[in-house]
């Protein structure tokens, strides 16, 4: 099989254009007055992501107010596009996504960069994996690292060719199946992305193509396929496993879609202003996906004051207000099986618990080992390069809250968008300015993060010495 894959020539990957080689940008954040507001965070990047994708595979006008203009998210506008799909901005900043039909994509005609995108480069792969084109993949530093043997495994198991660097990194060039199988496959950890990408390829197999998700994950990918007109089903088995099965080769259509607040993003103001003495910021319009809330419930618990109302529902996804204030948390026990429903969450909840009374214990965290960047390790060493107590195992974190004089350290974020934020959201409480040394890779999420927290009386720096 592999002596088929001829189409990854090293010259092709001369033309890499790699994101966030530029000089970093390191910002400083400082102590600061209550901050206050009524405020929007941008679009949620998982449905964002997928607007995209499902737009292009249905035939015909979708439309997509609150996309996410990220740079992960315009990653995968440049990928639907390579494979036909046209995709424009318009004067309202909604965009409409002229979709090709399932089965019907092209072969891509450059390498394709998703810069720190994990989501868009692994259900991109889904996608192609089983149209009979051929496609090369690279990422940023950071993408390059992380694994891809979790999707190109149930996709070589039905049909797609793949050739990829040592351990299944990117670089990775693969040849979708000419008529794809559809599978079976229990889903070997929780990851909705691993789901996302075999009911994708699904998409195109004649026939059902079954995934069986023990621990269940966000489901954007089921709620949104079903909207755009695939047959498809979710049950229980009688382990309590959900149970998911799609009809291959479904027509589907296009789409008006409104997407709601990312609730990743909201947890970055939510986490400030519990934390921030005085604070009362009010998050509009937020995803409240029973899978996405976690974040919430465990700040509940710890002890903050955050009120939820308005709860409404758009586009079949609840989403509501989110009013917080600033509040004095105590220590908890994350229970372990919260940890899909938060998990790109930890790290600012870890600063959360920088203040909380007493030790937070989150264990069930082996996953944030292989995001944007070994999250549990890169949190451990931000913490106490800002004197902050904790104790860090193969898959747990202790932190001690409460310290004196915390703060005063430089963060490395290792590309990491996730880390960048949640230290400078240190630095708004903390009794030194938190310094992460480079902040552009923010722009991955959470563009306007910046402009945003200083609407709200946040103090952040692009000059690290003045600042301190
Ligand atoms: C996502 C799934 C999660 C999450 C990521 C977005 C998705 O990744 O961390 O930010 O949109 O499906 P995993 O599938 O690796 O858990």
């Amino acid at each position: 099989m592999i002596g088929r894959v001829t189409f990854l020539k090293t010259s092709k990957f001369r033309t890499l254009k790699m994101s966030h080689d530029n000089a970093p940008t390191p910002l400083t954040s400082s102590t600061c007055s209550p901050l206050t507001g009524t405020i929007r965070v941008p679009g949620d990047k998982s449905i964002s992501h997928r607007s995209l994708m499902f737009g292009t595979l249905a035939v015909g006008r979708s439309t997509v107010k609150g996309l996410l203009q990220s740079e992960d998210v315009l990653a995968t506008a440049d990928a639907m596009r390579a494979v036909g799909a046209t995709i424009t901005e318009q004067e309202d900043g909604s965009y409409t996504v002229d979709g090709i039909g399932l089965g019907s994509l092209l072969e891509p005609e450059h390498v394709i960069d998703f810069g720190n995108a994990g989501t868009g480069v692994r259900l991109t792969m889904g996608i192609f994996g089983s149209h009979n084109i051929a496609a090369t993949f690279v990422g940023d530093a950071s993408l390059s690292k992380r694994p891809m043997g979790r999707v190109l495994d149930p996709l070589r198991d039905m049909g797609t060719n793949v050739i990829a660097r040592d351990g299944d990194r990117l670089p990775a060039s693969i040849r979708g199946a000419e008529t794809a199988l559809p599978i079976t496959y229990r889903v070997p950890m929780p990851s909705a992305q691993v789901k996302s990408a075999v009911l994708l390829a699904g998409l195109n197999a004649p026939g059902e193509t079954t995934v069986i998700e023990p621990i269940p994950t966000r489901d954007h990918t089921e709620k949104m396929l079903k909207g755009f007109g695939a047959d498809i089903s979710v049950t229980r088995n009688e382990n309590g496993e959900r149970v998911i099965k799609l009809k291959g080769q479904p027509e589907l259509k296009p789409q008006d879609i409104d997407v709601p607040g990312d609730p990743s993003s909201a947890g970055f103001p939510l986490v400030a202003a519990l934390i921030v003495p005085g604070s009362d910021v009010t998050i509009e319009n937020v995803l409240l996906n029973e899978h996405r809330t976690g974040l919430i419930t465990t700040l509940i618990e710890m002890g903050g004051d955050i009120e939820i109302t308005n709860r409404r529902e758009t586009g079949g996804e609840e989403v509501g207000d989110l009013r917080v204030k600033a509040s004095q948390l105590k220590g908890i026990t994350v229970p372990a099986d919260r940890a899909p429903s938060m998990i790109d969450e930890y790290p600012v909840l870890a600063v959360a618990a920088a203040f909380a009374e007493g030790d937070t214990f989150m264990p069930g965290l082996d996953e944030l080992r292989v995001k944007e960047s070994d999250r549990l390790a890169a949190v451990a060493r931000g913490l106490e390069a800002n004197g902050i107590p904790c104790v860090e195992t193969e898959d747990t974190l202790t932190v001690t809250g409460g310290a004196n004089n915390i703060g005063g350290g430089t963060v490395t974020t290792h590309l990491d968008h996730r880390i960048a934020m949640s230290f400078l959201v240190l630095g708004m409480a903390a009794h030194k300015p938190v310094t992460i040394d480079d902040g552009a890779v923010i722009a991955t999420s959470f563009p306007t993060f910046t402009s945003l927290f200083a609407g709200m009386g946040a103090s952040i720096s692009a000059n690290a010495s003045e600042a301190a």
